[in-house]
C-alpha cells in the first residue's frame, strides 16, 4: 500500500524538483551570454532607451549586417548608439529629410569596423574609419579624450561616449548623447528650411529610468517580471521540498 502511494508521489517530487531547477536556471542566466550568435537588436532592446536607433537599424538592414559581419570578422566591431533623447533633440524633420541611402550612411557612420575598448579610444588615430567609409572628406570622425572622458566629433556635432552597454571582446556598444551627423549629409547649409513634418516627431514613450539612468541600469520595467519569476521559482522549490519530506514520512 505504501508503494502505491509513494510511487506517484516520488514522480511528483521528481517533476517538482525539475521545475525548481529550471526556474532557478532561468533566473541565474537571464542574459544572452556568449552562447549563440550575437544579436545587436537584442542587446539594445535589453538596454532600453534605444527605440529609434533600433528602428533605424532595422529599416536600413544594418542590424542584420552587423550580426553577419560579427560572425565573419576577426576585428570585431564598435557601435556608438545614440539614445532616444539624442534623436528627439534633433531638429524636427531631420530624419525624414534623408533618402533611404542616406539613412544607411547615417547608420554606417555609427559603426566602427573594429573592436575598441574604452581605453583603446585613447590611442586611436584620427580620423577614425567608420562603416560609411571616406574619412577624408565625407565621413570624418575624430576622437578626443581627456582623462577617462571620450568625445567624438564629426565636423558638424560633438558627442560624448558614455557608458558601455555591452562588451565581449568582439562587439562593443557604447551609449552616445548625440546622433553623429556626418559632414557629407549635414555639413553644407541647406538652402531652404524644410517645414517639419509631424510624423518626424518620435513617439513619446519613455522607457525605463530617468534621463540620467547612469550606469548599467538593466531596464527597471523588467524587474516586475523578474520578481514574478522569482516567486514562481520559490513556490516550485517549496513544493518540491514539502513533497520530498512527504515521501520520506509516508
Ligand atoms: C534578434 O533579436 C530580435 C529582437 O529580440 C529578433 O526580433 C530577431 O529575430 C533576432 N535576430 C536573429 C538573427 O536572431
Ligand atoms: C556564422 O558563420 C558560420 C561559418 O562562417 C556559419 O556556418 C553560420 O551559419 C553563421 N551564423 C550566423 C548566425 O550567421
Ligand atoms: C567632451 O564634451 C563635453 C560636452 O560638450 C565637454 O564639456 C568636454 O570638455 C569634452 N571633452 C573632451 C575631452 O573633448
Ligand atoms: C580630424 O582630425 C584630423 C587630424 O587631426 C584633422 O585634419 C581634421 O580636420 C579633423 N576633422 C574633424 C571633423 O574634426
Amino acid at each position: 500500500m505504501m508503494k502505491q502511494v509513494s510511487f506517484p508521489l516520488s514522480l511528483l517530487v521528481i517533476i517538482a524538483l525539475f521545475q525548481c531547477q529550471t526556474e532557478i536556471q532561468a533566473q541565474v542566466a537571464p542574459s544572452p551570454g556568449p552562447a549563440g550568435p550575437t544579436n545587436i537588436t537584442k542587446i539594445l532592446e535589453k538596454a532600453g532607451q534605444f527605440t529609434t536607433f533600433i528602428r533605424l537599424m532595422k529599416v536600413t538592414s544594418m542590424s542584420d549586417q552587423i550580426n553577419n559581419q560579427l560572425n565573419n570578422s576577426q576585428n570585431g566591431m564598435t557601435v556608438l548608439a545614440p539614445t532616444d533623447n539624442a534623436f528627439s533633440s534633433l531638429k524636427a524633420g531631420t530624419l525624414n529629410s534623408l533618402t533611404d541611402q542616406q539613412k544607411v550612411q547615417l547608420m554606417q557612420f555609427h559603426v566602427i569596423p573594429s573592436y575598441l575598448s574604452m581605453s583603446q579610444f585613447q590611442t586611436v588615430s584620427n580620423p577614425v574609419r567608420t562603416q560609411a567609409g571616406d574619412v577624408s572628406a565625407r565621413f570624418p570622425l575624430n576622437v578626443t579624450t581627456s582623462g577617462n572622458q571620450v568625445n567624438v566629433s564629426t565636423g558638424v556635432d560633438d558627442a560624448t561616449v558614455d557608458n558601455a552597454i555591452y562588451t565581449d571582446g568582439q562587439l562593443a556598444v557604447y551609449q552616445v548623447d548625440k546622433v553623429l551627423l556626418p559632414l557629407s549629409l549635414f555639413g553644407a547649409p541647406s538652402p531652404a528650411e524644410a517645414p517639419a513634418p509631424l510624423s518626424a516627431l518620435p513617439k513619446k514613450k519613455k522607457p525605463s529610468g530617468g534621463p540620467e539612468s547612469g550606469d548599467d541600469a538593466p531596464a527597471a520595467d523588467s524587474s516586475g517580471a523578474a520578481a514574478d519569476a522569482a516567486l514562481h521559482g520559490m513556490v516550485a522549490c517549496l513544493g518540491a521540498g514539502i513533497l520530498f519530506l512527504a515521501t520520506f514520512w509516508s
